[in-house]
């Protein structure tokens, strides 16, 4: 009998610190940025985003989320054999956020190890695990997203600044004799590098090149919306389905206009379009797992539902994952 995989719980965490595109732009201008409220509605959709304390890392906000999907899955920490981190902002150059993290559950011996996918993080990390899991190599995965983007921010930067922000998301994924994941389908083309990337790097005890994000937005936005339509069709005909088999489309909440286009290329309502990009911001690859969540909680998302996640970001990195959930 064929192994899959499949999502047992969910969960997430922001940090308590929300500010609002009002308290951002009153920020800025304190240092000579101009920004509104409206530029930032009317140009993203982004209403609100969480940053993160300083003393905070990805590792803590990625540990509160995998406590409560565990706690949705009925499972204790020690029942997982593999936690994967999706993070372009880990705690530390290494050990990897997800051994730190693993500590942080109070467990040892499993499993575990980061990928750095930026914004496709998490399509990869479920990618990973759910292969994994069907070879039989793990039975029972942590699969989370955790970022504190708010730390690689040029805030003098108003086109970049205002977009982004921090949080977690996960998903409990354990083998199954039924699907679960049904496909997917990961992209990455290197000669995108330079349009969005923090070019900064540490040798000999200090920082070379800049620290901080670095993006054309214009040109991020036309290729995302081309992939992303052409990750979903690859993964709709592997998995024998169609535009129409969609329940809930779960792209990545960098941008409403992007997620909008997305939809419309797909022939699906923007009903069936789960937003979160509004009261999140953009939080990387911690984005899918908290919208996934955020749907789950509130019981738009119900169990047989079958969900198209979409992620996008810089490398340049694409890829979709279809699954029943
Ligand atoms: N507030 C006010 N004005 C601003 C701001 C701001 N925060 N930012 C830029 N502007 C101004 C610009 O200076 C420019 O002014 P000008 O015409 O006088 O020169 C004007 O607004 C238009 O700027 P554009 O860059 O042309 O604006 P655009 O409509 O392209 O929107 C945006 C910019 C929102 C960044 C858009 O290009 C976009 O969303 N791109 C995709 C970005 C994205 O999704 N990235 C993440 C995906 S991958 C990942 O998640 C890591």
């Amino acid at each position: 009998m064929r192994r899959y995989s499949r999502i047992t719980g969910t969960g997430s965490y922001l940090p308590p610190r929300r500010v609002t595109n009002a308290d951002l732009a009153t920020e800025l201008a304190g240092r000579g940025v101009e920004t509104s409220d409206e530029w930032i509605v009317a140009r993203t959709g982004i209403q609100a985003r969480h940053f993160a304390a300083p003393e905070v890392t990805s590792s803590d906000l990625g540990a509160e989320a995998a406590r409560r999907a565990l706690e949705a899955a009925g499972r204790a920490a020690s029942d997982i054999d593999l936690i994967i981190v999706a993070t372009s902002t880990p705690d530390m150059v290494f050990p990897s956020a997800a051994c730190i993290l693993q500590r942080k559950l109070g467990v040892a011996g499993c499993a575990a190890f980061d990928v750095q996918a930026v914004c496709s993080g998490f399509v990869y990390a479920l990618t990973v695990a759910d292969a994994m899991i069907q070879s039989g190599a793990a039975n029972k995965a942590l699969v989370i997203g955790a970022e504190v983007f708010s730390r690689l921010l040029d805030f003098t930067d108003r086109t970049t600044c205002v977009l982004f922000g921090d949080g977690a998301g996960a998903v409990v994924l354990e083998a199954s004799d039924t699907p679960g994941i049904l496909a997917s389908d990961l992209h990455a083309d290197g000669q995108h590098v330079g349009i969005l990337c923090v070019p900064g790097t540490v040798s000999g005890g200090q920082v070379l090149g800049d620290p901080l994000l670095k993006m054309d937005g214009q040109a991020v936005f036309k290729l995302a919306v081309g992939v992303l339509e052409d990750a979903a069709r690859a993964t709709l005909a592997k998995a024998g389905k169609t535009d129409a088999d969609i329940d809930w489309l779960i792209p990545h909440q960098a941008n409403i206009r992007i997620m909008q286009s997305t939809a419309k290329k797909l022939k699906l309502p923007l009903e069936k379009l789960v937003v979160t990009v509004d009261q999140h911001g953009n939080t990387s690859a911690a984005s899918i797992p908290l919208a996934l969540d955020a749907s789950v909680r509130s019981g738009k998302i119900q169990r047989g539902d079958t969900l198209m996640l979409e992620g996008v970001g810089g490398g340049f990195t694409w890829g979709a994952v279809l699954l029943d959930f």
